[in-house]
Parts: structure tokens; C-alpha cells; sequence
């Protein structure tokens, strides 16, 4: 059965337009903003491969080409920095694209949802279950949440959803699932709703951008009317799949910056370069000095 194959294909839907962060999105995908020294989509890349992940599946649109040029071979760069001997940095560089991880690219050519993103990556998918990583949503986590999940998939053999809790007036920006408990992280869902207002969410957990899904949910996809904001949802099409195959909502353990609000954007930047392992500690001596 294809739900026993491991977890090697992932789709990155990144056609959005970015609005949120004009004018810096104004020609460059938001996907390529960075956080403390590398884009956010090298972020989720690498949250993926950590997952065992070797094919990713880049869903695009016009102006995303620096994203297709950041993961591809930059022979220049490399000559130059072999010649100069900077050896750190050419390692640095490699490792973007590690030898053995390979990158498609599909169009999508009209912006009609997160769910129409995902189909878009279908043939490339075929039959095999899959991940889907919003790279807006920049997750931490140790082991990273995504490889979190496809341990959980191992052994459940079925879709997984990440989800954290949420505060009660902030359910218009997430997909709310509800269902029974299987254990402390774990939740069977029986329902779930796309940015529902406060009084008809079902439950506090807002699904955060990490999913692993099994193939039929493309056909779930196909099945729905247009949904919230006339748009192909991706929510709706699970819950088509929980009426026909199990679904599970995982509590995962760390956590998440939304990186697509100024807010998150900047707090990712702050925490992870006070993590850094060069720059941590000046930049903590910095806040520090500025807060007097
Ligand atoms: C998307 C999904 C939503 C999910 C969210 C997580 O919404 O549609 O269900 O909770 O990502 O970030 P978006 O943030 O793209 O509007």
C-alpha cells in the first residue's frame, strides 16, 4: 500500500504575492527574506531534509525565480571562493543543496489557494504520501517538528497535521481541528474548519504549516466548492480525506514563529540570532546595552 512507503516528497507552496511585507516583497519572493543569515525557505528545506525528505517539490509563480537560484549550483561564487581559499564559506555554500536532495519546479500560474498550490505538485506526488511545508511558518524544534511527525507517521501510517494551541480571538487566522484524544500529543480529528470566527471554532488547536498526507487527498481537494476567501482551501479537502481515511492532529514539540507577520518575522530574528552560535552572545550584549 502507498501509505507504507516512507516520506521522501514535499511540496513548498510559494507562488503567494507577499503582500504583507511590501515594499521589501516588492521584487523579491518573501520566501528569500532572512532571518538572522538565511532565507526562509533554506529554513524549511532543511526542516525537511532533516526529515529524511530528498525531493522537493517547489510550487512557484512569476518572481520567484531567486528561489530556483538559490538552490541551484552557483559555479561562480564557488570558483571564486575555492580560489581564495575560503574554504568555510564554500561549505556554507554546498550545503544549500546537499548532492543527494533534488529540486522541481511547477507554476502555478494563477494564485487560487493554498489547496490549489498542493495540486499543482500532484503528478510530481503520484501516489506516495507526502509533506507540505509553509516556509512562512518557521519552526524550532529538537528533533525539528517536521521529523517529529514522520516519526509519528511511521507508526500510524496516516495523515498528520502539526498544531498548537492557540489564543481563543486569533481563530480567523488558522485551520481549527477538533476530535478525541489517542494520547498526551496526539488528537483523532473528526472535524475541521478553515479560519472559522471565535464562537464557531471548534476547539482552540490551529493547524500550523507542517502536514504529512496521504494521496487521496488531492481528490478531496477536487471534491470542494471554493472555500474562505474563494479559494481552494487545503483544510477543506482534509476534511473531505477524515471522512474516508484517519487524520491526526500532533501536538508537536517546539516552536513557531509566523513569519508572515512583521511581528513573528522580527521576534524569529531576535531569538534565533541570540541562539546563534557566533553571534549570540554579542548580540545579547547589544539588547542588553540598549534596554538601559
Ligand atoms: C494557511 C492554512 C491554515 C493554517 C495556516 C498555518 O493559512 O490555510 O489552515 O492554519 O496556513 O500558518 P495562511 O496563513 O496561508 O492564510
Amino acid at each position: 500500500m502507498s501509505a507504507d512507503k516512507p516520506i521522501k516528497k514535499a511540496i513548498f507552496p510559494v507562488a503567494g504575492l507577499g503582500t504583507r511585507f511590501l515594499p521589501a516583497t516588492k521584487a523579491q519572493p518573501k520566501e528569500m527574506l532572512p532571518v538572522v543569515d538565511k532565507p526562509l525557505i533554506q529554513y524549511a528545506v532543511e526542516e525537511a531534509y532533516a526529515a529524511g525528505v530528498r525531493e522537493m517539490i517547489f510550487v512557484t509563480g512569476r518572481h520567484k525565480r531567486p528561489i530556483e537560484d538559490h538552490f541551484d549550483l552557483t559555479y561562480e561564487l564557488e570558483i571564486a571562493l575555492e580560489q581564495a581559499g575560503k574554504e568555510e564559506l564554500l561549505s556554507v555554500v554546498r550545503s544549500v543543496k546537499p548532492d543527494d536532495m533534488e529540486c522541481v519546479y511547477v507554476r502555478q500560474a494563477q494564485a487560487l489557494g493554498l489547496g490549489h498550490a498542493v495540486l499543482c505538485g500532484r503528478r510530481l506526488v503520484g501516489q506516495d504520501p507526502f509533506a507540505v511545508l509553509l516556509a512562512d511558518d518557521l519552526m524550532v524544534g529538537q528533533p525539528p517538528v517536521l521529523a517529529q511527525m514522520v516519526e509519528q507517521y511511521q507508526q500510524w501510517r496516516t495523515s498528520i497535521l502539526a498544531v498548537q494551541e492557540i489564543p481563543a480571538e486569533q481563530t480567523r487566522r488558522y485551520g481549527i481541528v477538533a476530535g478525541t484524544a489517542v494520547n498526551d500529543r496526539l488528537l483523532d480529528v473528526t472535524r475541521i474548519v478553515e479560519k472559522p470566527a471565535p464562537q464557531d471554532a471548534p476547539s482552540n488547536l490551529g493547524v500550523a504549516g507542517r502536514y504529512i498526507l496521504t494521496a487521496g487527498v488531492f481528490d478531496d481537494i477536487l471534491r470542494q466548492p471554493r472555500g474562505v476567501g474563494g479559494e481552494i482551501q487545503l483544510t477543506d479537502g482534509i476534511a473531505g480525506l477524515l471522512r474516508r481515511e484517519k487524520v491526526f492532529a500532533y501536538r508537536y514539540a517546539g516552536k513557531r514563529y509566523d513569519c508572515g507577520s512583521k511581528e513573528g518575522f522580527l521576534q524569529a530574528n531576535v531569538e534565533l540570532a541570540l541562539q546563534h552560535p557566533v553571534l549570540g552572545a554579542g548580540f545579547r550584549d547589544y539588547l542588553a546595552q540598549i534596554r538601559l
